[in-house]
């Protein structure tokens, strides 16, 4: 692939990520719901958990990451710190996976703690996300507008 084609793919997965991150940044600003409200975000949020899955994985084993580090050697270790992000976000995406499939209506304090933890994520996901664009500025001078 070409250095055009590689940003291209990202940044087109971006977009439909963010898509999937506003649905679910939408849902936290919410109260609590009843049963019915629960499975619908936890659909939301099973939805976005596997597009980031598949984002992160196609990051590292196509041709974006290891395409830097063979253009630019000498961000390698910056390319190692992107890939430790890739699995604090995963476990964390996972962490909020299971605890939302066992929270129960009407808990509405482990409500107050998801909310919190999926912030914390999302925020997590942008700040990478800025942290990506820049290093695909920087290599193949491309603006993908992630995170902004
Ligand atoms: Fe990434």
């Amino acid at each position: 692939m070409t250095d055009a084609q590689i940003s291209q793919q990202l940044r087109e997965e971006y977009a439909k990520l963010k898509v999937l991150a506003g649905r679910v940044r939408e849902w936290v600003g919410r109260p609590m719901g009843d049963g019915a409200w629960l499975a619908e975000y936890r659909k939301t949020f099973e939805h976005f958990r596997a597009h980031l899955h598949k984002q992160l994985a196609l990051e590292e084993a196509g041709d974006f990451l290891p395409h830097v580090v063979a253009r630019r050697p000498t961000l390698s270790r910056e390319v190692d710190h992107l890939r430790e992000e890739h699995r604090e976000i995963l476990s964390m995406a996972d962490e909020m996976y299971t605890e939302l499939n066992q929270l129960q209506p009407g808990n509405t304090a482990g409500w107050e703690d998801c909310r919190l933890r999926l912030r914390h994520l999302l925020s997590a996901i942008d700040h990478h996300g800025r942290t990506e664009n820049n290093l695909v500025v920087s290599v193949f001078g491309i603006d993908i507008g992630a995170g902004d």
